[in-house]
């Protein structure tokens, strides 16, 4: 099925950044040769999206919107609109989500969290829409971690083998740690969620963190059983952190320039 709508929430304040973004928001560093959110755009883009919805802080938010605006399209953003709205308080990644929904309206819909990109020829997002039964599941990203990731990433709790590429999912833990895991699959970024989770989301209260976790709103999916895995075939990269943004810069400028470049 076509999603046309895309939700890139991109109001964190990169405090892992610092002090890259003292000023500068974490969405807007460069990898390469663009900022970090035009990545998510442009692989929205690619999976026919129409529409992203950038979900932007009251601080830096004019300087995305701006970024988007300039000079008339960007190339391979031709087809896509991006508008921006604002998250006026900083109270978790499942609020900023939120945030989109009156812009979404009844539409499915992709999310991308713009920390992390796809490698080149590696996109997931067709794979998220040719696994939701017609709109009628919503189906998350996974991929399987290591010990050390299970703290740092939403953890789904498995309710099938997987088969294809796909399993079905009784629910999520936002970073429950090695020893409370439900599995090793962990939420790595791409979603596709059916719009019956905003109401899900504007009734959870505070999780880990004091936040509203997009991975409670998961987990209740999950109980109603309309949630669904697909496993990733590679890593996405990570640049929100200054080894992760190095590591990605190198990963997607050795995808564009010839070997020469790196040579010293
Ligand atoms: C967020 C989500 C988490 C997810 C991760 C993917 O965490 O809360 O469930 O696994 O993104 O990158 P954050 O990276 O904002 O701490």
């Amino acid at each position: 099925m076509s999603i046309e709508v895309a939700v890139i929430p991109a109001a964190g304040r990169g405090t892992r950044m610092r002090p890259a973004t003292r000023v500068v928001p974490k969405a807007l560093l460069t990898v390469v040769d663009r900022p970090a959110i035009q990545y998510s755009v442009e692989e929205a883009a690619r999976a026919g999206a129409k529409e992203a919805i950038v979900v932007v802080d009251l601080d830096a938010g004019h300087l995305i919107a701006q970024h988007f605006k300039l000079g008339g399209s960007l190339p391979g953003l031709e087809d896509i609109r991006v508008r921006p709205v604002v998250q006026e308080e900083p109270l978790g990644l499942g609020h900023a989500v939120y945030e989109a929904a009156e812009m979404v309206a009844d539409r499915p819909f992709f999310c991308l969290l713009s920390d992390n990109i796809v490698r080149p020829g590696q996109d997931v997002l067709p794979s998220l829409a040719a696994g939701s039964r017609d709109g009628e599941t919503s189906v998350m990203c996974l991929r399987e971690l290591s010990d050390e990731f299970l703290s740092k990433y939403g953890v789904v709790i498995p309710d099938s083998e997987v088969s294809d590429g796909y399993l079905d999912l009784a629910g999520a833990v936002e970073k429950p740690g090695p020893e409370k895991a439900p599995s090793r699959y962990g939420l790595v970024g791409r979603y596709l969620f059916t719009p019956d989770v905003f109401s899900i989301l504007e009734k959870i209260p505070p999780g880990v963190g004091g936040e509203i976790q997009l991975t409670d709103a998961i987990n209740e999916l999950g109980s109603q059983r309309r949630l669904r895995g697909y496993v990733a075939e590679t890593s996405l990269l990570d640049v929100g952190t200054p080894p992760g943004l190095l590591h990605a810069s190198v990963v997607l400028g050795r995808s564009r320039f010839e070997p020469e470049v790196f040579e010293d």
